[in-house]
């Protein structure tokens, strides 16, 4: 008892100290670039505009803490007013996702974004090159596709679980989803079209989904394409707001139908339940004897 009672007290401290410095020399080690790659690729690349900036020389245009906060909650600062926060939201006008990293992350991007700041500034640099939406064309069948990906009826190659698991899209087509992400009726719109949509697919910046669609369960090309196709339909249609009425009603519908099969179940198991009940016998004999 005693002996193991001053083992614990010495190895505590010793493995605190191992946890911490491991943890900090974690996040040293597990520099920017992987936290770029992980959590901001999906939305930026160092020399193009994807669906929010071109991060080149970013640090030169902001300070430090302005990027820390920014990376942290950039709606709270464009809410609270903050000039550049506002003038960069107007110009892209997609809210960037707020991530919750510690403070030793945050130094370690932005000491990746700086390794980007020195803007070359000779003859030949070339100007920040902007990616022109190329027009996409989606197909019915692309549509009707990606509307089975993103509801289960058609399984997606990687085993991922289906969209609707999360998701709700209000779509006269599509039964009620989840409700533990946001919802997707305008997310197409909101996410800038298809690059954004592509671009969020292919590297989740989300925990939840890079989790659901990470190594093996990654989600293909083709699935990409056509559930963009399917979300830029679910987008157009909901402009008429008879859509969502009709998601409406239809929950309800479900809803009362399965109300009622619950309810004619019930009775006919009632009835059989009765017909053969022990109590019945036994109450008819006892009724006998009388
Ligand atoms: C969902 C897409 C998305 C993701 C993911 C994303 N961003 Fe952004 N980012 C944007 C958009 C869009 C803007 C433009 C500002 C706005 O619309 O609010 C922006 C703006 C910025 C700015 C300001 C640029 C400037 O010129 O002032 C910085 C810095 C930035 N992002 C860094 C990051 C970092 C670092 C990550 C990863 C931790 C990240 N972003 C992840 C979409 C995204
Ligand atoms: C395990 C749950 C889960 C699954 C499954 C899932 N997502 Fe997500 N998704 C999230 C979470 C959490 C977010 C972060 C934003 C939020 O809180 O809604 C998100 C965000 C998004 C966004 C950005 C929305 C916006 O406007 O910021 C898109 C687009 C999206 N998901 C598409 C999809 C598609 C398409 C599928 C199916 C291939 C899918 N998701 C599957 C949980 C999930």
């Amino acid at each position: 008892m005693k002996l193991t009672l001053t083992i614990k007290g010495v190895a505590r401290p010793i493995l605190a100290t191992i946890i911490s410095t491991s943890m900090v020399l974690g996040a040293n080690a597990q520099d920017g670039e992987q936290l770029f790659i992980r959590n901001c690729s999906a939305c930026h690349k160092m020399g193009t505009r994807l669906v929010g900036p071109d991060l080149t020389g970013v640090t030169e245009r902001r300070s430090e803490d302005w990027i820390k906060s920014f990376i942290t909650n950039s709606q709270a600062m464009v809410k609270a007013g903050d000039a550049d926060a506002v003038a960069i939201f107007n110009e892209f006008k997609v809210p960037m996702t707020s991530f919750p990293l510690t403070d030793t992350e945050l130094t370690a991007l932005v000491d990746y974004l700086k390794g980007f700041g020195a803007k070359v500034e000779t003859a030949d640099a070339q100007p920040t090159e902007v990616i022109e939406e190329v027009p996409i064309e989606y197909t019915e069948e692309d549509v009707t596709n990606g509307r089975l990906y993103f509801q289960g009826g058609q399984r997606l190659a990687g085993g991922g679980p289906s969209c609707i698991t999360c998701h709700n899209v209000t779509n006269d087509q599509v039964i009620p989803g989840g409700l533990l992400a946001k919802d997707l009726t305008n997310a197409y719109g909101r996410m800038g079209g298809h690059a954004g949509v592509a671009g969020i697919l292919g590297a989740p910046p989300f925990p939840a989904m890079t989790n659901a669609y990470s190594g093996k369960a990654a989600l293909t090309d083709e699935e990409i394409h056509t559930i963009a196709a399917f979300l830029s339909v679910a987008d157009d249609s909901s402009d008429q707001d008879v859509a969502g009425f009709e998601g409406e009603s239809r929950m309800l519908m479900w809803g009362f139908g399965g109300l009622i099969l619950i309810f004619i179940w019930v009775a006919l198991v009632w009835r059989v339940r009765l017909r053969q009940s022990v109590k019945e016998d036994i109450l008819k004999r006892q009724l006998r004897s009388i």
